[in-house]
C-alpha cells in the first residue's frame, strides 16, 4: 500500500492524474471516504488527465455519469444511495467494468460486485487541517 498526504484539493487531482496515466480500459477504481473527503475532487483529476472535464458534480439522480472521448470511455458511479449490491446488479452495473474505466465512489457498498482485480483508494480527513488529505493507494488481486 502507498500513503501520499496531499495539502490542497490541486495536489489531490494531480494525484488523481498520475493514476490516470497508467490506466487502462477495464480498470476499476473504489474510492473509500468519508463525506466531502474528495472522492470527487480525485475523479475531476482523474477526467481531466483525459480533457474530459474540468468541473464535475456527483451523478445525483443517476447512479453512473458517462464521460467519453475518442480514446476512452470513463464511467463515474456514486453509490451512495444504493441500500445494497442488489441494486447495483439490477442497474446492470457490472457491465459497464470491460467497458472502459469505471471509477466508483463509496465502492466499498459494493465490494461483493467489484471484480477480482481493482484498485482501491481511501481518502481521509487529516482533524488538524482543513485542507490535508491521507490518501492510500491499494492494488488488490
Ligand atoms: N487536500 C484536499 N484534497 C481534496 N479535496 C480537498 C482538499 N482540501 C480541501 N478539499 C476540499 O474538500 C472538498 C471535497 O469535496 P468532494 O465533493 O470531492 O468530496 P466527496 O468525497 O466526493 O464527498 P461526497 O461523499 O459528499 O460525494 C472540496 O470542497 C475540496 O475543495
Ligand atoms: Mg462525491
Amino acid at each position: 500500500m502507498q500513503e501520499i498526504i496531499t495539502k490542497s484539493e490541486k495536489e489531490t487531482m494531480q494525484i488523481a492524474k498520475n493514476i490516470a496515466s497508467k490506466a487502462k480500459i477495464g480498470d476499476v477504481i473504489v474510492l473509500n471516504g468519508e463525506l466531502g473527503a474528495g472522492k470527487t475532487k480525485f475523479t475531476e483529476g482523474f477526467l481531466s488527465y483525459y480533457d474530459l472535464q474540468d468541473e464535475i458534480s456527483s451523478p445525483t439522480f443517476t447512479i453512473v455519469n458517462e464521460y467519453k472521448n475518442e480514446k476512452i470511455n470513463i464511467y463515474h458511479f456514486d453509490v451512495y444511495r444504493l441500500s445494497d449490491v442488489s441494486e447495483f446488479y439490477a442497474i446492470g452495473g457490472e457491465e459497464y467494468f470491460a467497458k472502459g474505466i469505471c471509477i466508483i465512489e463509496w465502492g466499498e457498498i459494493i465490494k461483493e460486485a467489484l471484480p477480482k482485480e481493482y484498485i482501491k483508494i481511501n481518502i481521509n480527513k487529516d482533524k488538524n487541517d482543513d485542507n490535508c488529505r491521507i490518501i492510500q493507494i491499494e492494488y488488490m488481486r
